[in-house]
């Protein structure tokens, strides 16, 4: 990622990071909706679950200028989903699901090709470090 894709991600993020709950059921909403059979795979509380993955997301953000440093985390992220029953195709569904979460949450107009292109890339690194782990 470049340090103007890194700013503008870290500059828009505080629109999703400020309502944790309403951005993580936005994106289940969008997952479900694509891909209804995904929703036996999740055996907590949704809530709990939202919250994780939107501490995770901040992790990520708030680490793109050390990317190397969210290896190891994502490698045993990535660990941690072998034998939930996920499987590797279930990545390009999420992806799509976390960028139209995305759009909801900052805006249509904050919505730009650059703005997807940047959240996309940092989608792709975590994806691809975790799928390499399973
Ligand atoms: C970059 C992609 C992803 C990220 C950042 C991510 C993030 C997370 C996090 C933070 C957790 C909680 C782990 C813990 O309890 O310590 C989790 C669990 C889980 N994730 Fe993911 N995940 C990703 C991809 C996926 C995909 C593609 C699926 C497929 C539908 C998936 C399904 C699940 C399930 C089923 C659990 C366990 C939920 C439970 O305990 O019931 N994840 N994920």
């Amino acid at each position: 990622m470049t340090p103007a894709q890194i700013a503008l991600v870290q500059s828009t993020f505080p629109k999703i990071s400020s309502d944790p709950d309403k951005a993580a059921k936005i994106f289940y909403e969008e997952l479900f909706a694509l891909e209804p059979e995904f929703r036996e795979l999740f055996k907590g509380d949704m809530e709990v679950q939202g919250r994780k993955l939107m501490d995770m997301l901040a992790k990520l953000i708030g680490g793109m200028n050390r990317p190397e440093s969210l290896l190891l985390p994502l490698f045993n992220l990535g660990r941690k989903h072998k034998g939930t029953g996920v499987k590797k195709e279930h990545f390009r569904p999420f992806g799509t699901a976390y960028l139209k979460m995305v759009e909801k949450m900052v805006g249509p107009a904050a919505f730009t090709p650059e703005l997807h292109d940047a959240y996309l890339d940092i989608y792709k690194l975590a994806a691809g470090v975790m799928r390499k782990a399973m």
